[in-house]
């Protein structure tokens, strides 16, 4: 039996072969931001680079949208805000809504995450429930969601998972699994399976966009709620749409498809207070993710943007010069 927080409940599965139906969204422009993680100040630049998008045009928060905010107003403010847009259901809402026996949070992380690490975020997700138990009309939503869905733009049908192809809490489109040729292999045959040309993925918490032949794509958006490069202070979401992004960090043609990671330009001190005032030094998420969110992960543009030996013509576009990058030295 793997120890809470390592395990994936039998309740998560529900196999590539789900995604073989007809597609719930049929837009120009998708936008998916997976793992926001309670960040209300990321939720504002979202939602305000997204309403100047024009046309037929959809928001997906594809998991984890809770996390840090156990503050109950913050939890609730949240809760209602992203579910009046589309969403999935991540394995902390699922966990929050539905406890599976001995899961813990959910993540079921790999070997390459430490024990104390898993130990924390058990905690933190106990503490978030005890907020989640006082917003009870959340609890009834989150457990209503879905944990995948189909969207189509233009020609392609794109699977929105949390986790993987298999799970709501698997790694395999992390990208530690797709820098192996085991773990390419399983993506894609996951494409064959599920019948897709795009997967969107979160929940590994660094981002990867990975090329596959036949115009196939993993595209993950690490976090919307926290940074995703050294020295970096914004988060991302995807963007996938007809016309391209007016900022993407890298991004990739697909005919005409624009597949882009577009930065969520929050106001870095007003969230790192918020999350003080949250998780002060020595709670659990303060040792987990403080570092991370005051100077990023040690990952770089270079390390997530991949065309792969197999590519299809396309261009991986280069940082963009304004980049919110922290002064060197930092
Ligand atoms: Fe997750």
């Amino acid at each position: 039996m793997p120890a809470p927080g390592r395990s994936c409940p039998a309740a998560y599965y529900y196999g590539a072969r789900a995604l073989h139906g007809e597609p719930s969204l049929v837009v120009d422009t998708l936008w998916l931001a997976g793992g926001l993680y309670g960040n209300p100040l990321a939720l504002e630049a979202l939602l305000g680079a997204y309403e100047s998008e024009r046309g037929a045009k959809a928001l997906v928060f594809n998991g984890d949208f809770h996390w840090f905010d156990g503050d109950a107003a913050d939890f609730a403010r949240i809760n209602d805000t992203v579910l009046a847009f589309c969403a999935t259901r991540g394995n902390v809402e699922t966990e929050l809504a539905t406890p599976q026996e001995g899961a813990g949070c959910g993540c079921g992380y790999p070997d390459w995450v430490g024990d104390e690490t898993v130990a924390r975020s058990n905690r933190i997700l106990e503490r978030l429930r005890a907020t989640a138990q006082r917003v009870p009309r959340a609890l009834t939503a989150l457990a209503a969601l879905p944990m995948y869905l189909v969207a189509q733009v233009g020609d392609a049908r794109i699977g929105v998972v949390h986790g993987d192809t298999e799970s709501l809490a698997g790694w395999g489109f992390s990208q530690e699994a797709l820098a192996t040729e085991d773990g390419l292999q399983r993506a894609r045959e996951a494409f064959e399976r599920a019948g897709v040309e795009i997967f969107a993925c979160s929940h590994t918490c660094l981002p990867v966009l990975q090329r596959f032949s036949g115009g196939r794509f993993v595209v993950n958006n690490g976090a919307a709620g926290m940074p995703n490069f050294r020295a970096s202070r914004y988060g991302l979401a995807t963007r996938i749409a007809l016309a391209p992004a007016r900022e993407s960090i890298y991004g990739v043609r697909r005919g005409a498809l624009h597949i882009e990671a577009v930065p969520l330009r929050y106001d870095h001190a007003a969230w790192e207070r918020r999350f003080l005032e949250q998780w002060p030094p020595g709670s659990d998420a303060h040792a987990s993710y403080y570092q991370r969110i005051v100077a990023g992960p040690d990952y770089q543009f270079g390390d997530a943007a991949r065309t792969g030996a197999d590519s299809i013509p396309g261009r991986i576009r280069a940082p963009s010069p304004n980049s919110n990058t922290l002064p060197s030295g930092m």
